[in-house]
């Protein structure tokens, strides 16, 4: 997966500079981020928000995320942004969905009834593109992008966004201290420096969890798993 570190870039941002190499993962199938089976954080948190029905969710950087499918079980409209064609023909072609293209802006959109991916640039797309959402589901989208970015990301979004919205984010963080398990883990400090000012955050849920670690099997991993609800101010 793409993580290289780049100087501040100024905006607007001519694509993320990870572009290349994330068309390259999904042309070389290099997609150990894609989850077999619908997110068990989604599934479980999700319902707290108590949106109604039909309502238009965003997913930006969505991938081929099976996400999207419960989603749009649960009732609502979606809307992803995906740059790579090969995932966006994948997430149609793999769930059994016929998709019908059109050109809408600088993307192709494919639908399947309540089921919409815009192919393209995520830092290209304009309010009029991606049209009024009342919530956003992030996996793995922030995260995916090289920290330098990720500023720009949020402020790309709040370009987009209507004034009310909510944020629905989920993180996964390595801990760099297996052993303390009180060892700080900085994505909390992020969070807050990229969305304080426009949004009122609440961390919903924390997991820390060991993983088998095939360099050394004697020191498993820990990783946290996060939940955080963000609500515009
Ligand atoms: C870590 S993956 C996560 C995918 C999905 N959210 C999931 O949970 O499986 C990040 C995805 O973002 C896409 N991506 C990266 N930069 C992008 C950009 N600037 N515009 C649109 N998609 C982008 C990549 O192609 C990749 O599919």
């Amino acid at each position: 997966m793409p993580s290289s570190a780049f100087a501040a870039t100024p905006y607007p941002v001519q694509g993320s500079p990870d572009n290349h190499l994330w068309l390259q993962c999904w042309r070389e199938r290099r997609t150990a981020f894609h989850q077999s089976v619908v997110n068990p954080q989604l599934c479980r948190f999700w319902p707290t928000l108590e949106l109604a029905y039909g309502s238009r969710v965003f997913v930006p950087l969505c991938g081929k995320s099976l996400d999207m499918i419960w989603l749009a079980q649960q009732g609502h409209e979606v809307i992803g942004v995906e740059l790579s064609t090969v995932a966006v023909r994948a997430f149609f072609q793999e769930n059994g969905l016929k998709a019908v293209k059109r050109r809408v802006g600088k993307f192709v959109l494919w639908r399947s009834g309540k089921l919409s991916i815009l192919c393209g640039d995520y830092f290209a797309l304009t309010p009029a593109d991606v049209g009024l959402f009342d919530t956003v589901y992030d996996r793995a989208a922030l995260t995916a992008l090289p920290e330098t970015i990720r500023g720009l990301y949020v402020a790309h979004l709040q370009r987009l966004m209507p004034k009310i919205v909510q944020v629905f984010l989920l993180t996964i963080e390595d801990a760099a201290d297996t052993a303390d398990l009180s060892a700080a883990m900085g994505i909390d400090t992020e969070i807050n420096t990229l969305y304080s000012a426009e949004f009122a955050i609440t961390l919903a849920y924390v997991e820390s969890v060991f993983e088998d670690n095939s360099a050394a099997p004697e020191q498993p991993t820990r990783a946290e798993y996060k939940v955080y609800r963000l609500t515009s101010k």
